[in-house]
């Protein structure tokens, strides 16, 4: 290591050692990390555009300042826009402080490690990933990164394929470097737009990386009551025996947004809801809802249970679709008191458009456990609040004994894994109202994620690629994994998109609703009306 290099890890160190987790009392980073994190160089290939300034480097810096980077590291953004290092340093400092909510001590050691170097990614990418190799191995030397590379695929999907061909035949995909060092590739969804673009584009990656080095982000999973998910059911030893059909009715899975396309129309125009939140994060808390306990919390004991989750779903019926499937488009109308145009009317999305914003679909596990029991699986944009949140809806009591005291039927126990406005679990129950005439109310018990926690957490982002440098693809797509989900809405996708009726399939519902009407016959008789407000 030289003395640079020496040098920033002494002062990484240093702040590190002062920051301490205060729950269990051990250095941050071992919260963090479990000091697992070897050296390592991240390049961001794409580093010129949006994600890196709003989510990358943002999130990497928090690491740095949480103790959650490697002693020695380094950021090489690559893109197309010609910069220098001081240049792209300019660029992040201003997409990190603009907004004067981040403290700025920690910047200067954070920026020493910031590089960039000019990328082409036409014909002529491969002299340019050429020079980035020799500018990572000089680095290696000068910052003590020993080889070991993250490359994070920031740049539109078209160019995943040729960026991981160039990254091949660089020399940088492979691990026998002199140095022994790793290499990683980072891809964000879309994996493909369809079964057969997801195959070819595995195709592609696995031509110079392995599986073992692919790392497919959803960043749902890597929300931290997402992944309680897991530790909630199988930690606990009173939920596992009545987790199945026996005395779930019903689950309810919600994804609603206020948000609207905002600026990404050429993209969801393309995509469309089922493309952009169902293949992925949908799919992801369906099978965690639903997976059979691994025989151990290891990256593919965990994947190779929610692969038995999609290979369980039970084939659409795609000649009645509007049995299970319902999609919607917004209107214009109001939210949180503002006036919001239509989806046609957004800039970018074309006047006639067909592309759904709001979709919920009923879905079947067909295996033991679940046989019968339905997931509501629903998500659309300018809805009526931003909510996500699983709901086990339990059966109702075989037989009340209270039935000639009360005039209704006792509401059935409800189980909410909230992830979003609350992270929180709540469960639903009946009690006696107090008083001297027999009643029942029912009550909730609440417990809040962060309640009596005041160590570091972290954002979807930073952990993903935590994660990432430490080589754990728990929270990652496996390829098997994307090819069963797509093979599942393929036939869907087609079927909406190719059909005499397409125009007829698509509700309109009026922005700041709970959706299309409609979507409340999906879910009878089984009787959950989220569309109210009540699950949510
Ligand atoms: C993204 C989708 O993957 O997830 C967006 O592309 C959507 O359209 C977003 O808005 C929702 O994520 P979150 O974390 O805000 O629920």
């Amino acid at each position: 290591m030289n003395a640079e290099a020496k040098t920033t890890s002494l002062q990484v160190e240093a702040a590190v050692a002062e920051t301490r987790c205060p729950d269990l009392g051990i250095p941050a980073r071992e919260c963090l990390t479990g000091n697992h994190l070897q050296p390592c160089a991240i390049v961001i290939l794409g580093a010129s555009g949006d994600l890196t300034a709003r989510k990358l480097i943002p999130a990497l810096f928090d690491l740095f300042r949480k103790g959650g980077l490697p002693d020695a590291f380094s950021i090489v953004g690559g893109g197309r826009t010609p910069m220098t290092d001081d240049e792209f340093r300019n660029k992040m400092h201003e997409a990190l402080f603009d907004g004067g909510s981040i403290p700025e001590d920690r910047w200067p050691a954070f920026a020493q490690a910031l590089h960039y170097r000019p990328l082409r990614f036409d014909g002529e990418a491969l002299p340019s990933f050429q020079d980035l190799a020799g500018f990572l191995k000089v680095l290696d030397g000068k910052r003590g990164t020993r080889g070991n590379r993250i490359f994070y695929l920031a740049i539109p999907p078209t160019l995943y394929e040729s960026s991981a061909q160039s990254l091949g035949l660089a020399g940088l995909a492979g691990e026998e470097q002199e140095s022994g060092g790793w290499s990683r590739i980072v891809v964000e969804k879309p994996f493909g737009r369809n079964l057969q673009t997801a195959v070819q584009l595995n195709r592609s990656l696995h031509e110079h990386f392995q599986e073992h080095q692919i790392f497919r982000i959803d960043h749902y999973l890597a929300k931290e009551t997402v992944q309680n998910i897991l530790m909630f059911r199988f930690a606990n030893a009173i939920f596992e025996p009545i987790w199945n059909r026996r005395y779930i009715d019903h689950v309810a899975i919600l994804a609603a947004e206020t948000l609207g396309v905002e600026h990404r129309a050429g993209y969801y125009e393309e995509a469309g809801v089922l493309r952009d939140m169902f293949q992925n994060h949908m799919m992801q808390l369906l099978s965690l809802t639903a997976i059979e306990p691994p025989s151990v919390f290891e990256a593919d004991r965990v994947r190779d249970e929610k692969t038995k989750v999609f290979r369980s779903l039970r084939p659409f019926p795609v000649e009645n679709l509007d049995r299970h499937l319902v999609l919607g488009q917004y209107e214009a109308g109001e939210i949180a008191g503002k006036r919001v145009v239509a989806y046609r009317d957004e800039p970018g999305v074309h006047p006639d458009s067909l592309t759904p914003t709001y979709a919920s679909l009923r879905v079947f596990i067909d295996n033991w456990r679940w046989q019968g029991v339905p997931f509501f699986l629903t998500s659309g944009k300018r809805l009526a609040r931003k909510v996500t949140e699983i709901a086990i809806q339990f059966k109702e009591v075989p037989h009340s004994l209270f039935r000639h005291m009360l005039g209704e039927p006792i509401t059935a126990n409800r189980l909410t894994l909230g992830v979003y406005p609350e992270e929180r679990i709540s469960l639903t129950f009946q009690a006696k109202n107090p008083g001297a005439v027999v009643r029942l109310r029912p009550v909730t018990m609440d417990f809040l994620y962060s309640q009596n926690y005041s160590g570091p957490v972290l954002d979807a982002y930073e952990k993903a690629l935590l994660d990432c440098m430490r080589g754990d693809q728990t929270l990652f797509w496996r390829q098997d994994g994307v090819e069963l989900c797509w093979s599942f809405l393929t036939p869907i996708l087609d079927e909406c998109e190719t059909c005499g009726n397409r125009e007829k399939m698509l509700l309109p519902y009026e922005a700041g609703s709970w959706g299309p009407k409609e979507a409340g016959r999906l879910m009878s008789p089984e009787g959950a009306s989220w569309q109210t407000g009540s699950m949510a």
